[in-house]
C-alpha cells in the first residue's frame, strides 16, 4: 500500500513558468528597444537520445521567451579540433550570447578542454573555471543552472537557508559542489557528502535541507530523513515498471523514494517536475543575463 503523501510539493514548473514569464518581458523590453534577439547556441555531438530530448526541449523553452537558438551538430566521431574551432566561431558571433556544450561529450573528447574553450561571458551553464572561481569567490558571474535552479526554488517557497543545516550529497562540478556553495553563500552551515562518505544515511538525518544529487535511483528512504526536512532531489532516472498486460512502461523517478519520504519531509521536490523545469529556466535566465552583461559593456 502506498503511503499517504504530507509534504508540500516544491512545484518546479510552477516556479519555472514564472521565471519565464518574467524573462519574457525582459525579452520584449530588449526587443522594443535594440534591434538583435538574444541568442543561445547549442553544441550537440553525437546520437545520444537522452541529450537530443534535452536540446530539443531548450530549443523549444528559448522560442517560447523569445530567444533565437542556433543549434550545432556534429556526428560522434568528430575530431576535437573541429568542436574547438566550433566555439571560437560561436566565441566571436555577435549573435550568440550564450553556448551551451551539451554533456556527457563522446570520449575521445576532453571535457574539460572544450568546457574551457567557451568564452566566459558566453558560458550560460557556469561551468568554465573562471565562473566556478568567481562562485567561489562570492563574486557575480554565470552560474551551473541546477544548482541555480534549486536556489530559486528554496527561495520562492521561502524556504529558511540562513542557519540550516544543509547536507549535500553528491560533489560534481555540475550538481552538488555549485550548489554546496550557494548553500553557503546564504549562510547555511553546509555539509557535502559522496561515494566514500561514511554513515550517510546518519548525516543526512541532520539535514533541515536534504540536496540528493548522486545519481542513485531511490537512494533515500523515510529513514534517512529528519521530520520537517525540505528535500531535494536533484536525480534523474528512467526505469520500467511491468504494465497492466505484462508490456513494460518507463517512469521517471530521482535519487530520493518519494512516496516514503513524503510522509516525513515537510517540502519535497517532486520527479518529474521539480528541479528539472528549473535548470531549464535558469539556463535562459543565464541567456538573458549574458546579452544584459555584453550590451552594458559595449
Ligand atoms: N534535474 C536536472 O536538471 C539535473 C541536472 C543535472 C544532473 N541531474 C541528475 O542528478 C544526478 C547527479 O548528477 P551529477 O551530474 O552530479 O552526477 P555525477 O557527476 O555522477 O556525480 C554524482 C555524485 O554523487 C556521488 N555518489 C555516487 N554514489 C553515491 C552514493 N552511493 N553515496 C553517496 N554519494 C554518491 C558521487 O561521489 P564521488 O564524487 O565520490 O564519485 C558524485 O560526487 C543524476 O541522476 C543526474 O541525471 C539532474
Amino acid at each position: 500500500m502506498q503511503e499517504k503523501t504530507k509534504a508540500k510539493i516544491l512545484d518546479g514548473k510552477l516556479v519555472a513558468n514564472k521565471v519565464r514569464d518574467g524573462l519574457k518581458v525582459r525579452v520584449e523590453a530588449i526587443l522594443s528597444q535594440r534591434l538583435r534577439t538574444p541568442g543561445l547556441a547549442v553544441v550537440l555531438v553525437g546520437d545520444n537520445p537522452a541529450s537530443q530530448i534535452y536540446v530539443k526541449n531548450k530549443i523549444q523553452a528559448c522560442k517560447k521567451v523569445g530567444i533565437e537558438s542556433f543549434l550545432v551538430q556534429f556526428p560522434a566521431d568528430v575530431p576535437q579540433d573541429d568542436v574547438l574551432a566550433s566555439i571560437a566561431k560561436l566565441n566571436r558571433s555577435e549573435a550568440v550570447d550564450g553556448i551551451l556544450v551539451q554533456l556527457p561529450l563522446p570520449k575521445h573528447l576532453a571535457t574539460d578542454v572544450v568546457l574551457d574553450s567557451v568564452d566566459p561571458d558566453k558560458d550560460v551553464d557556469g561551468l568554465h573555471p573562471l565562473n566556478l572561481g568567481y562562485l567561489a569567490a562570492g563574486r557575480q558571474g554565470l552560474r551551473p543552472c541546477t544548482p541555480q535552479g534549486v536556489m530559486v526554488l528554496l527561495e520562492h517557497y521561502n524556504i529558511q537557508v540562513n542557519g540550516a543545516a544543509a547536507v549535500v550529497i553528491g560533489r560534481s562540478n555540475l550538481v552538488g559542489k555549485p550548489l554546496s556553495l550557494m548553500l553557503l553563500e546564504k549562510h547555511a552551515t553546509v555539509t557535502i557528502c559522496h561515494s566514500r562518505s561514511q554513515n550517510l544515511e546518519e548525516i543526512a538525518r541532520c539535514a533541515d535541507i536534504l540536496v540528493v544529487a548522486a545519481g542513485r535511483e531511490c537512494m533515500v528512504k523515510q529513514s534517512w530523513v529528519k521530520p520537517g526536512a525540505t528535500v531535494v532531489d536533484v536525480g534523474i532516472h528512467k526505469r520500467v515498471v511491468p504494465g497492466v498486460f505484462g508490456a513494460g512502461e518507463s517512469e521517471i523517478v530521482g535519487d530520493v523514494d518519494f512516496q516514503e519520504v513524503a510522509s516525513v519531509a515537510s517540502f519535497i521536490t517532486p520527479v518529474p517536475g521539480g528541479v528539472g523545469p528549473m535548470t531549464i529556466a535558469m539556463l535562459l535566465s543565464n541567456t538573458v543575463y549574458a546579452y544584459e552583461q555584453r550590451a552594458a559593456s559595449k
